[in-house]
């Protein structure tokens, strides 16, 4: 299993294009694989980064009838959005393609073709669920019921969202039409499987025994349960009319399942990459000396472990990965991510509002990464990145090494002949971290990797701080040459070792710095990363401290998402029961004006209001005192029911109530006419 690895093929997961990406997704998926490649190509490492959009499926097609447009104007739309911010926030594809793309198509039909003609499949009719209103087969999301396993309402026809079983559409209870909302019927309709059953020996072979030690105890348990299970032919076509035709004879109105031509849509888009660099994409995809890697989630496991490497066997001309470091997810401030309840930090809308700020993002959501567990990302903990360790350890570090450079020698890096044993065993010292970090990544431990650069920063810092050249330059000059010269060399060794974790600032420092940043391997063997006489740039601050303001106004964001979540779900109670228009008719609302004010003694939600009704100027007791002071309401107009029996409350007769609203944090709000009508007048 030693053999030589000439190149890498490195896939992260294609997003879906029906919502932009969030947080969740790149600390899943996009950061770590950036992470890992950026430190294969720091090595000299041959490397394709392959993406793309995901842009087929029942999601997208949904997406569009509800925003009355096409499926395509949705890719089209999320495609840009996606593309455009994975861009902005420097995550480093060598080629991001998108599943409608014409070599995609071509690719994944010519995929299906030959599986079919070496009898892969299995052909078979069965009943399946129908949609007689929109005459529609009802593939997947199209379907929600009741969860069989959980037992939640609105579980649909592929997965349960609220309990993770994946299901099929036949085990829902009480199954419903996404479409019509109508109860389906059953109707005869002919499929293609990948009979997975097959494939289950060897898979337990190959994963569970070949690759128990090196892939990640996360993916390894899914794929053992899995397996365990017992696996059962998979559908790989639908009747949709949204996707990849299925090129088959007799096949209208079907296109391949999703699931089956996404993950093909990592080779359609390493051919796009080799065609436009002038490369041959064959080995990266056929050759055995390629490490094949899938960056994903865990909601990806199956299909990037047991189906699509069962499809490759299948088709047997293309290597398998070699691991599959699946995350787990990340929550968002104590919950879950969700694209629905808009709880989520938007790429697009954190690259606006953070502009230049890439990769303190990145950093925190490295240091936070649910690599072996789901966990929780804060915006307190995102700003304690940024200050006290962006700005406190690294920025402060290249700071005063770059400054003291410019004040005391004109920028010019001073000699290095007189180092003494502790100069030369903190060089050793620094030399020795390529090696550590590397570990880590090859591991995909990207959070202590990111924790050891951090250190290498921290070990800059102990340095200054012990040999104290702004003291030591008053009294011995050559002393204060050698202590600079060695902080340099550190700092040099960190516009590599930080530039997988902090890209953006890597490049700046580069700058600062003067220097094309050495290579990974040079940083461990050189002896001199940045020569005495050598002339740095300007120097400007790395990093900035984050206000709280910044940070308030994410918190803020996040609270009125969740207050119009409470007031979605309140709207959704359902309405009372029907009256005749006499029922209505006999409650007599009047417009009126608020005279006096006052809170009634002991009864914090009370207050006392005297109004003018345009009948009668009355009494009324309301409960509206958390949500107003006396001072708020006196001059408000109001709509009045003047003809409710008079009620005794707290020894005062209320005569009528007021009309009012709710705001979704429970504050009350009037009802009140906008116009200038007179007091008196009635509501009907
Ligand atoms: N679009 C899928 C998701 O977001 C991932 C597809 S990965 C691929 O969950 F392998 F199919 F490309
Ligand atoms: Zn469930």
């Amino acid at each position: 299993m030693n053999k030589e690895i000439k190149r890498y093929t490195v896939t992260a997961a294609l997003p879906y294009t029906n919502g932009p990406v969030h947080i969740g997704h790149l600390a899943g998926v996009y950061v770590p694989a950036d992470v890992y490649v950026r430190y294969l190509r720091s090595r000299g490492r041959d490397v394709a980064f392959i993406c793309g959009s995901d842009e087929h499926g029942v999601p997208i097609t949904i997406k569009a009838k509800k925003e009355g447009i096409t499926p395509q104007q949705v890719v089209d739309k999320y495609n840009k959005i996606i593309k455009d911010s994975f861009a902005a926030f420097g995550i480093s594809f060598d080629n991001y393609s998108r599943t409608s793309a014409a070599v995609h198509h071509r690719t994944a039909s010519d995929f299906f073709r030959r599986l079919y003609d070496e009898g892969k499949f299995i052909e078979e009719t069965s009943s399946q669920y129908y949609d007689a209103v929109a005459q529609q087969f009802l593939a997947d999301r199209y379907i929600t019921g009741t969860c069989p396993k959980c037992g939640a309402e609105g579980a649909y026809g592929d997965q349960c969202e609220k309990c993770g079983s994946t299901l099929s559409p036949q085990e829902l209870i009480d199954p419903k039409s996404a479409l019509s909302g109508e109860t389906p019927i059953l109707k005869e309709t002919t499929h293609w499987y990948l009979p997975l059953e097959k494939y289950e020996d060897w898979l337990r072979e190959w994963i569970l025994e070949g690759h128990k030690g090196d892939w990640k105890p996360n993916v390894l348990g899914q794929v053992k349960s899995w397996l365990d299970d017992g696996l059962r032919p998979r559908a790989v076509t639908r009747d949709l009319d949204w996707g990849i035709p299925v090129p088959v004879e007799g096949a209208e109105g079907k296109v391949l399942y999703v699931w089956f031509d996404a993950p093909i849509g990592y080779i359609s888009s390493t051919k796009e990459w080799a065609e436009r660099e002038g490369k041959d994409w064959e080995p990266y995809w056929k050759s055995d000396d390629t490490k094949l890697v899938h960056f994903i989630g865990k909601d990806n496991i199956v299909f990037h472990c047991i189906i699509f490497p069962s499809m490759l066997r299948a088709h047997g001309d293309y290597i398998l990965p070699e691991n599959v470091p699946a995350n787990e997810f990340l929550n968002l401030e104590g919950n879950k991510l969700s694209t629905s309840k808009n709880w989520a930090v938007w790429l697009n809308e954190y690259l606006e509002e953070f502009p230049g700020k890439q990769d303190v993002l990145r950093y925190a959501l490295i240091a936070t990464a649910p690599e072996t567990k789901d966990n929780d990302f804060t915006w307190k903990d995102f700003q304690g990145r940024n200050n006290s360790e962006l700005v406190a350890i690294l920025g402060n570090f290249i700071n005063r090494a770059l400054v003291l450079t410019q004040k005391y020698y004109g920028g010019v890096v001073p000699s290095g002949e007189n180092l003494t044993d502790e100069d030369k065993a903190t060089l050793e010292e620094m030399r020795s971290y390529p090696e550590k970090i590397a570990l880590s990544i090859e591991k995909y431990r990207f959070r202590e990797a990111a924790a050891e650069m951090m250190n290498l920063a921290r070990l800059g810092n102990k340095y200054l701080a012990e040999n104290e050249p702004w003291k030591v330059v008053k009294t011995d000059p050559v002393r204060t040459e050698a202590i600079m010269y060695t902080a340099l060399q550190i700092a040099a060794s960190l516009t590599t070792m930080c530039e997988p974790f902090v890209p953006f600032a890597a490049e700046k420092l580069a700058q600062m710095m003067n220097i094309v940043a050495p290579c990974w391997d040079e940083v461990a063997s050189k002896e001199i990363l940045i020569p005495t006489g050598h002339k740095i740039g300007e120097v400007s601050l790395l990093f900035e401290k984050i206000e709280d303001e910044a940070i308030d106004f994410q918190l803020q964001k996040l609270e009125k998402a969740r207050m119009e979540n409470i007031a979605a779900a309140k709207a959704k109670e359902p309405a009372k029961e029907i009256i005749t228009y006499d029922d209505f008719a006999k409650m007599d609302i009047r417009v009126g004006t608020i005279l006096t004010a006052e809170k009634v003694a002991k009864a914090k939600k009370l207050l006392k209001l005297t109004i003018d009704t345009g009948l009668d100027v009355r009494t009324v007791v309301s409960g509206i005192a958390e949500s107003f002071s006396p001072e708020d309401v006196v001059g408000r107009r109001v709509c009045v029911l003047v003809n409710l029996a008079p009620r005794e409350i707290r020894g005062i007769t209320s005569n009528g109530m007021i009309l009012m609203t709710e705001y979704p944090d429970g504050r009350l709000e009037f009802v009140a006419p906008t116009g200038d009508v007179s007091n008196g007048s009635a509501i009907s």
